[in-house]
């Protein structure tokens, strides 16, 4: 049997992760989930401890403090790679990764490496977001896509699933991402090292309760590390074209 961990990166969600821990648990009550907490001051971690104490299927892993949801992850991926898990998910403690959707995701057709719940696909979509996060989330993906030639729709998305072998194979002291362009980052490295991306359409939800913490210096940390990938991609391309017309 496939063991699946589904982590859930948190700060200051005490509102939403009870009800998003609850939906993972009834949608694919074989996962088990691990929360991430970065010491919220509201209290999150704590319900955490309380919900991992009742339940077997719930783990923890605290943090010292609020340190991005790149290093939240890194973390996350090798203790799930430690014990064992055949597949990683992540998921936001929000509710705008259904949970519903878990299985389609990782029932994703084919051999895959990465699976990608898409908003940007056919089929997928976004509810109640203001138009200037649609815009961002499409500019951002046009950028990448420019800039990486990245055949991904959804390269932010934070709704995902690896194989572990996949994840083995990659060097997690190299990633530097500290926000959202976390997910770009790890894409773009899947892609590198050869592996297969797929994406399946998800419905994602805004959140009802609590704050995103998306910030300006998430949007420039993306933007300059995606157009210095980009930069070095391009001079790679440009030096390996000389070498062979020599
Ligand atoms: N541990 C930890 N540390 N968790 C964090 C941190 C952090 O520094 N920053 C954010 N998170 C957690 C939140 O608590 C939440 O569970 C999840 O990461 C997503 O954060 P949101 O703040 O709700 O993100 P969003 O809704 O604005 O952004 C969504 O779209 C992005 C761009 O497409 C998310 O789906 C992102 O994953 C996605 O990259
Ligand atoms: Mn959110």
């Amino acid at each position: 049997m496939t063991r699946t961990l589904v982590i859930i990166p948190t700060y200051n969600e005490r509102e939403s992760l009870p009800v998003q821990v609850a939906a993972v648990r009834a949608a694919a009550p074989d996962v088990d989930i691990l929360v991430a907490d970065d010491n919220s001051p509201d209290g999150t971690g704590l319900w955490a401890d309380e919900c991992a104490a009742a339940d077997e299927h719930v783990h923890v892993l605290h943090r010292p403090g609020k340190a991005g949801l790149g290093a939240a992850y890194l973390a996350g991926f090798a203790w799930g790679l430690e014990r064992g898990y055949d597949v990683l998910v992540e998921m936001d403690a929000d509710g705008s990764h259904r949970a519903v959707d878990l299985p389609s995701v990782l029932g994703a057709p084919g051999a895959w490496d990465l699976a990608i719940g898409s908003r940007w696909v056919p089929g997928g979509s976004v509810v109640n977001w203001p138009t200037h996060r649609r815009l961002l989330s499409t500019g951002a993906n046009t950028y990448v896509r420019l800039m990486l030639g990245l055949g991904v729709h959804d390269a932010t998305a934070g709704f995902r699933a690896y194989r572990a072998d996949t994840l083995r194979e990659l060097d997690f002291s190299a990633v530097e991402s500290q926000g959202y362009c976390f997910q770009i980052d790890m894409a773009w490295r899947v892609v590198k090292a050869g592996g297969v991306v797929v994406e399946v359409p998800i419905t994602f939800v805004e959140r009802e309760q609590g704050q995103s913490k998306m910030s300006g210096a998430i949007i420039r940390e993306a933007l300059i590390k995606t157009t210095a990938w980009g930069m070095k991609e391009r001079a790679t391309q440009v030096r390996r074209a000389l070498s062979r017309e020599k």
